[in-house]
């Protein structure tokens, strides 16, 4: 299933936003801290997007009331850059899918940021396969996008302050209609 339009995706935050996944703040407070380091570091628009947006797959999983969570890992970065895919182009799209991976690479490349991850990071980690094996490294370091992937992962990793209080989630509306394909 891909998302039609624009609203199809700020409904979806708006609907589901203010509920938790794995951290102890919001979806919704998750992506606008997100994007709010995106755009203090001056990312481009579509990083800023992909940071706004980059976990709209645990919104899916989400609004599927049904899903078995924590349990297995759903690939919520698949999911969500596929849903995504029909609406923004993959300098969106593409770090949204290689996030996870990016962590995963992150602990092989850099053995100190085990300890930057939280702990419902620390868990999705070996439900995610653990740090990449060595071989996996330079597959991953293959991918377009992959150094803004590893980028986001830093911002991702640092948007969980449950007191920041950033610019709202509709303030981006023109942002990403910018980006629209
Ligand atoms: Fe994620
Ligand atoms: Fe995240």
């Amino acid at each position: 299933m891909k998302a039609t339009t624009l609203d199809d995706v700020l409904a979806l935050y708006e609907r589901y936003g203010p509920q938790h996944y794995d951290e102890d703040l919001s979806q919704l407070d998750h992506a606008t801290q997100t994007a709010a380091l995106a755009c203090a570091a001056e990312a481009t628009d579509a990083l800023v997007a992909a940071a706004l947006l980059h976990d709209v797959g645990h919104l899916l999983e989400l609004a599927e009331r049904d899903v078995p969570r924590r349990a297995t890992d759903l690939r919520h970065e698949a999911r969500g850059a596929a849903w995504l895919s029909s609406l923004f182009p993959p300098t969106v799209t593409a770090p949204i899918a290689l996030h996870v991976r990016a962590k995963r690479y992150r602990v092989t490349v850099d053995p100190a940021y085990r300890r930057v991850l939280s702990p419902g990071s620390v868990a999705s980690l070996e439900r995610q396969g653990g740090a990449l094996a060595p071989a996996e490294v330079a597959v991953f370091e293959a991918n377009p996008g992959w150094k803004d992937a590893v980028t986001l992962r830093g911002w991702d990793d640092h948007a969980k302050d449950l007191t920041l209080t950033v610019m709202p989630l509709a303030s981006y509306r023109p942002l990403l209609d910018s980006l629209l394909l």
